[in-house]
């Protein structure tokens, strides 16, 4: 079978994207969705690694979503940098709850780190994309799918 996808369809679904990749990325640039949705599953391996107490697992993922986040950064160049390094202090903290194997410290760092995935969507338009640790209603899941509260409203 072959998988043919319209050449109008793909290129217009890409003119619709408000990210295109720097120049300098090279035709092989993982669109940014890639990276977010990469990012997302490392986000939710870290979360379980932590609260198994793997602790070395945790460290390799926390690795693993620093880099996404980077190339987030360097492939789209639309993201502020503002966006990106504020994150910085929230990685650092989840980092040290992880080298402490201290596990309060590593959950409460954990939902600062989600906040700041939420503020970024927030500041580019993609407020309705909400981060949530795999908890509660929408365990085993770390996407808020309802609509965001601010949306709801009439
Ligand atoms: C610096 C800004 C920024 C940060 C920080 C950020 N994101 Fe994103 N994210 C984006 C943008 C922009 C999009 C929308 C991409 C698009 O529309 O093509 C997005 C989209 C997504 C999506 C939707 C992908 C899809 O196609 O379904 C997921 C999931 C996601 N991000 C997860 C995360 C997680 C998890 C974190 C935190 C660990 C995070 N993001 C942090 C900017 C950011």
């Amino acid at each position: 079978m072959v998988l043919a996808i319209p050449a109008s369809l793909v290129t217009s679904a890409i003119a619709q994207s408000d990210f295109q990749p720097s120049p300098n990325a090279g035709k092989y640039a993982p669109r940014l969705t890639e990276v977010m949705n990469t990012a997302q599953v490392q986000h939710l391996k870290l979360w379980y690694a932590g609260k198994a107490k793997n602790w070395d697992l945790a460290a390799y993922e926390l690795r693993q979503l620093t880099n996404s986040l980077a190339e987030a950064a360097i492939f789209y160049p639309a993201i502020p940098v503002s966006n990106v390094t504020t994150m910085t202090d929230p990685l650092l903290s989840v980092a040290d709850a992880i080298a402490a194997k201290d596990d309060r410290k590593f959950a409460v760092s954990m939902r600062v780190l989600t906040n700041g995935c939420n503020t970024c969507h927030t500041s580019m338009d993609r407020g309705f994309i909400v981060i949530g640790v795999p908890a509660g209603e929408h365990s085993p899941v770390n996407q808020i799918f309802a609509p965001p509260a601010n949306s709801r409203k009439p």
